[in-house]
């Protein structure tokens, strides 16, 4: 999805419409890049409904990376965790969490004599940070429509995740923030941004100096590479990295030289997959 003023309205409207039927809000966020991948408008569009903040991929993620995000989350008043919601990790936890959140309502009526009925949930969240494959994991089987590219929730009806839960069927699907290039960035290495629509080299530089900024030691065996560069904004020195990447991995062209699109989507795609081990691109403090 390519956003515009006109889509986000809509968006909004469409959350907006749901939010009426809802107690609980499930806000998925990636763990890898939790502001980065949060809409900007959060707060305001979902006006204080009792909410439950979910980082997932953590699989993916650094996991002490993740420890302090939690910590962020819950200074700001708001529960989190992290889950994959791929394999199933952490799900469990969820249903007892957002009990949690409602406990007070249903004291309330059975204080009154009203039998409470189940907990109405929504996920929100910005595309393909795993709204549907959570969908179908709290149902038990298949359910919401999942991909690998941005944009392809569909279908609305309840699921029941046990006696104690109903979830809407179609998550609410919210914009991220593009104003920002560095956020740009992260939602493109991680993902979030269609392929089609960045430069790959820029994006790969940005990991590759993100990694050695943070995750310094053994760098170069990530890599394949002897030297690193002292002046990591030195265009041309980082060209070289990305050369002796290409060669180790073989994106030759004809003559000799280096094809710098292949090697710079072998080490998106690398990231992606988590091949170069569990990498968050965003940190709390
Ligand atoms: P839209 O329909 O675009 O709004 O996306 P969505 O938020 O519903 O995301 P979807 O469930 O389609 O997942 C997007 C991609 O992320 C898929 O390729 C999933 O397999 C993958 N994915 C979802 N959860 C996890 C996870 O916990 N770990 C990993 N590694 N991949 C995940």
């Amino acid at each position: 999805i390519q956003w515009f003023p006109g889509h986000m309205t809509k968006a909004r409207r469409q959350i907006e419409d749901k939010l009426k039927l809802i107690d609980v809000v499930i806000e998925l966020l990636d763990a890898r890049i939790p502001l980065s991948s949060r809409n900007p408008m959060v707060d305001e569009i979902l006006k204080g409904k009792p909410r439950l903040v979910l980082l997932n991929k953590n699989d993916l993620a650094d996991p002490k990376a993740t420890a302090e995000w939690v910590q962020y989350f819950a200074d700001q008043g708001l529960p989190a965790f992290p889950i994959d919601a791929a394999t199933g990790t952490n799900v469990k936890e969820i249903l007892p969490r957002v009990k949690q959140l409602w406990a007070h309502k249903i004291e309330a009526m059975l204080r009154k004599g009203i039998n409470p009925r189940a907990i109405r949930a929504l996920i929100v969240g910005i595309p393909n940070v795993g709204k549907s494959t959570l969908i179908n994991q709290l149902a038990g089987k298949k359910i919401a429509a999942t991909g690998d590219k941005p944009g392809v929730t569909k279908g609305q009806q309840w699921i029941k995740v046990g006696t104690e839960m109903d979830l809407l069927d179609t998550p609410g699907i919210l914009w991220p923030k593009f104003e920002d290039q560095m956020v740009g960035m992260r939602l493109a290495a991680t993902g979030a941004i269609k392929e089609e629509l960045l430069h790959l080299d820029e994006i790969a530089l940005f990991v590759i100096k993100y990694m050695v900024q943070h995750y310094g030691a053994g760098i170069q065996e990530r890599f394949g590479v002897q030297d690193l560069p002292d002046d990591m904004d030195n265009i041309q020195e980082m060209v070289k990295v990305m050369e002796a990447i290409g060669r180790k991995r073989g994106c030759i062209v004809s003559g000799g030289k280096v094809d710098l699109d292949k090697t710079s989507l072998i080490i998106i795609r690398d990231l992606r997959a988590g091949k170069m081990g569990r990498i968050s691109l965003e940190k709390p403090f």
